[in-house]
């Protein structure tokens, strides 16, 4: 995976300091711009899932360069997305979702090249989540 670790740390450092609640912002701009998805999210309350979600990008974010862990951790969330009813054209509203709430809260600082690393690093993501589903339905 060749992603621009150094600038997907900082850019990431950056919005969280422009918007600490970045992931309740997320999951705004997710269900207005997919109404569809809301009825997905009914186990958890809005504010645990805010912090699961902000818990796992930072986990991510610390470990981008640890190829193996990336694998089994995303393998794994990816084969629990299956059971949540998450499908493949999910992914890309949830791409969606949160490359515009990085733009939106990155600002002034929002660039090209930000846009293209994460863009990238969210597709890397999702691959290796995907490939975890398959390999699970496989297995069954
Ligand atoms: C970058 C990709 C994603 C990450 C890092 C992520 C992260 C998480 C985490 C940490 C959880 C908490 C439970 C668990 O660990 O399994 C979760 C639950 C969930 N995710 Fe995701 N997710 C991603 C993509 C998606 C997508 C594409 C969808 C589809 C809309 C989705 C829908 C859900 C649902 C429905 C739940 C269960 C919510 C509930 O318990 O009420 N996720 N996700």
């Amino acid at each position: 995976m060749s992603l621009d670790v150094p600038l997907l740390r900082s850019s990431f450092e950056l919005v969280l300091e422009r918007e600490p609640a970045l992931t309740a912002r997320f999951y705004e701009i997710l269900f207005e711009r997919y109404p569809q998805a809301r009825p997905l999210f009914a186990r958890n309350a809005r504010k645990q899932q805010e912090e699961m979600l902000a818990r796992a990008l930072a986990a991510v974010v610390d470990r981008l360069e640890d190829a193996p862990w990336l694998v089994e951790t995303l393998g794994a969330m990816g084969a629990k997305h299956v059971d949540y009813g998450v499908t493949e054209e999910m992914y890309g509203w949830v791409g969606d979702a949160l490359l515009r709430t990085l733009a939106e809260v990155a600002g002034d600082a929002w660039t090209p090249e930000l846009e293209a690393a994460w863009a990238a690093a969210y597709g890397a993501i999702r691959d290796l989540m995907l490939a975890g589903a398959s390999r699970a339905q496989a297995a069954e």
